[in-house]
């Protein structure tokens, strides 16, 4: 039997469609293998965001290299495979495949012709593309995203027109998913005893299949029998309409968790990261999903050092950090991606004063992030227990915020949901006690 190689850099999205790849090269026949040196295939999904997401790839395929034999297959896919299509095979010679994010339903066929002596980029947009009769499901051996909680991406492609982004131009123009087909994905993961899924798109709340909006959407995967969690990620400010406000507050399964890039507190740079709301607007999003649901968790994504940024507009983003008060923040200095907009944009901000304001934002968020979580000591949760943490054999677990606990307990817990009581915390991850030995059957 033939062996993958799979490694995977970036976003959830990009974990979903390892997946699916997975399960193309499956149905092929194809197991998977942890040793590189061993693989008759070796891909590496990528990621374009930021100069440095490549930079790690490129320093990686210079050690993939070494596993290039006769006879056996090297590929990028992805999103930098997108970006830089046949200039790839240009700069490491030992690829033989450089496949996007829209060309994987031929992957079995594009290795036949790898293995034949012919190297091949395929950086087609197909908007058409969905993968809808290609399931994810990783055959026995594959080793895919463990069985209890799944990623489904609901909407490929991005038509927003952030500038400093170059994800419109990796994966294309957005399309969403037929709203039965998700259900019918979803159902088909319920039966297998997935009881989490998280909704993935680049605009997720965006999501409308033409019939259908993303509050449909959300009811409809709530409801799903077996169905326990359902999370969703990026939504776009923005697109809180009022029905998916409703949907979330009246969809029990849905969880008291909301990731809310942000980008900049200040609306000047919003305005220049063409972003369509706000410092204000985005506040006053805030305040209706606290509204809608309570108690929700809120983080979010912040870019430091955009062209243009001055240490007043920087402020502006440590005070709205601090007005909204995130459970989190995931916190980047701007990182100029050739093709995007914000490339001709003026006074760009020099490396070093961009780094300085990352560490100065870092520590806030991290305080913030730190108040809260003291907070929540001694509190009770119902948690997910993902499995083995990687350090200390404890088991770790989420709750319905997003919050990571660990626990002592036996591996028969793996994929059940618990009652514990946090007792102590290092700032960001918690450390608990089960209130309950039986696993929570009814709820
Ligand atoms: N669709 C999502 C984000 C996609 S990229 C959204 O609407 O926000 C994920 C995150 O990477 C972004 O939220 C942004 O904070 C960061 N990012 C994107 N492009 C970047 C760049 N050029 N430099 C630094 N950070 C960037
Ligand atoms: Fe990028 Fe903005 Fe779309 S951050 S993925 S262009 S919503």
């Amino acid at each position: 039997m033939p062996r993958i190689y799979l490694e995977t850099y970036g976003c959830q999205m990009n974990a979903a469609d390892s997946d699916l790849m997975l399960g193309v090269l499956g149905r092929e026949g194809y197991v998977r293998t942890e040793d590189p040196a061993e693989a008759d295939v070796l891909l590496v999904n990528t990621c374009a965001v930021r100069d440095h997401a490549e930079q790690r790839v490129l320093g990686r395929m210079g050690e993939l290299k070494r596993h290039k034999r006769p006879g056996n297959v090297l590929g990028v896919v992805g999103c930098m495979a997108q970006r830089l299509g046949p200039k790839l095979l240009d700069r490491v010679p030992q690829v033989d495949l450089v496949i996007g994010p829209d060309g994987y339903r031929a992957l079995p066929e594009l290795i036949a012709q790898a293995r034949a002596g012919e190297r091949t980029a395929d950086v087609q947009f197909r908007s058409w593309e969905h993968y809808e009769d290609l399931p994810p499901a990783p055959s026995p051996g594959m080793g895919a995203s463990p069985g209890y909680s799944a990623f489904v991406t609901v909407q490929r492609g991005c038509d927003y027109k952030c500038t400093f982004c170059i994800v419109p131009m990796t994966r294309g123009p957005e399309r969403s998913r037929r709203l039965e087909d998700v259900v019918h994905e979803v159902t088909r993961l319920a039966d297998h005893g997935t009881t989490e899924v998280t909704l993935l798109g680049q605009t997720v709340n965006a999501y409308h299949d033409g019939t259908h909006d993303f509050a449909d959407l959300l009811r409809a995967v709530g409801a799903v029998p077996g169905v326990r969690r359902v999370r969703f990620t990026s939504p776009y400010p923005t697109d809180f309409t009022d029905r998916v406000l409703a949907a979330m507050a009246e969809t029990r399964t849905v969880c008291e968790h909301v990731h809310l890039p942000v980008q900049s507190g200040s609306s000047r740079v919003l305005r220049r990261m063409l972003r369509r709301y706000t410092r204000e607007r985005y506040l006053a999003v805030v305040e209706a999903l606290r509204a809608a649901v309570p108690g929700i968790a809120l983080t979010t994504d912040i870019i430091v050092g955009f062209p243009g940024e001055t240490e007043a507009d920087f402020e502006e983003t440590v005070s709205l950090v601090e007005q909204v008060d995130f459970d989190d923040a995931y916190t980047f200095k701007y990182s100029i991606r050739e093709g995007t907009p914000a490339v001709r944009l003026a006074d760009h901000v020099p490396d070093a004063m961009a780094g300085e304001r990352l560490e100065r934002l870092i520590a806030v968020v991290r305080a913030g992030a730190r108040r809260r979580n003291l907070a929540l000591v001694g509190s009770t949760h119902e948690v997910l227990v993902e499995g083995r943490a990687r350090r200390g054999g404890w088991l770790q677990t989420r709750t319905r915020t997003n919050k990571v606990a660990l626990v002592d307990g036996p591996d028969e817990w793996i994929g059940s949901y618990r009652r514990l009581r946090f007792t102590g915390t290092t700032g960001s991850t918690f450390t608990a006690w089960p209130v309950e030995q039986e696993a929570l059957v009814s709820w």
